[in-house]
């Protein structure tokens, strides 16, 4: 079984590599900054000898890139068991006057990966019937709060892909989950001076994600919203 995560090098993806590797998972991982990915590859084949570790730097903001690890995948011959489209970026703002750009990139990143990604690799997955497919959205992608601005736009946007992808996927055998995290910690995190015991562990989003993986194929997950115990920040 092979398990396809973006942004794996950390946070987290790195967490879902981790359980799913544990899971005995064959693991396809990319993340932007080569060494860093390189650290955690080496690190996760250390832990779990039996499986192997794939990792491929990419920048999924950019569609040329987005396709290279798409075809990358493809040309390893590997399966597509589950593909968890986890790559995205914070940027604090507000609609009003946030920078020029900012809603661009964080499309891009956030949203435009997930797409073009699917969209590579689904043809194998339909042929084959099965799949998972994890969208990390987040709460954001549920209601607007101060500062969420392109954020906040984009992983509604990612919502409605996988909300969209969900309905499309019904015949086809493969599953669709979204996935809405509250505050888990992260290096996004690191440095803003929140208590890590306030909010949740990424082991706790990656044990949702792995544990949805796992049911009969009769049954789908279709969204998975954790939060932590006292609430929202
Ligand atoms: N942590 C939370 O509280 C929380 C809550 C809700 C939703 N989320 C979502 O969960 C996902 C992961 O967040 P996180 O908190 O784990 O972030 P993180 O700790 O900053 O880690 C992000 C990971 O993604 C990679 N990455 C970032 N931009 C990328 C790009 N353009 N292309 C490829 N890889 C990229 C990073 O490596 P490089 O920088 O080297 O590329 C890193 O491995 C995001 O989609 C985020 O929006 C997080």
């Amino acid at each position: 079984m092979n398990c396809i995560i973006t942004g794996a090098s950390k946070g987290l993806g790195k967490a879902m590599a981790e359980r799913f590797a544990a899971g005995g998972y064959h693991l396809y991982l990319c993340s932007r900054d080569a060494k860093t990915l390189a650290t955690t590859t080496e690190e996760l084949a250390t832990r779990y000898p039996t499986v192997t570790i794939h990792s491929r730097p990419a920048d999924m903001g950019e569609k040329e890139q987005v396709t290279a690890f798409a075809q990358w995948v493809s040309a390893s011959g590997a399966t597509v068991d589950v593909l968890v489209n986890n790559a995205g970026q914070f940027i604090p703002g507000s609609v009003h006057n946030e920078p020029e750009g900012v809603l661009e990139k964080l499309i891009a990143v956030n949203l435009y990966s997930a797409y073009h990604l699917t969209r590579h690799l689904l043809p194998a997955m339909i042929a084959r019937r099965s799949g998972h497919i994890f969208n990390i959205c987040s709460v954001a992608s549920l209601q607007a709060y101060p500062n969420g601005g392109a954020y906040s736009i984009s992983k509604y946007a990612l919502a409605g892909f996988s909300a969209n992808l969900r309905e499309e996927m019904k015949p086809h055998g493969i599953k669709v989950t979204a996935v809405y995290p509250g505050a888990a910690y992260t290096d996004s995190w690191s440095g803003t001076g929140v208590d890590p015991q306030r909010i949740m562990t990424a082991a706790d989003v990656a044990e949702m994600v792995f544990t949805a993986s796992r049911l009969s194929p009769q049954a789908t997950v279709e969204e998975i919203l954790l939060r932590p115990q006292l609430g929202d920040l």
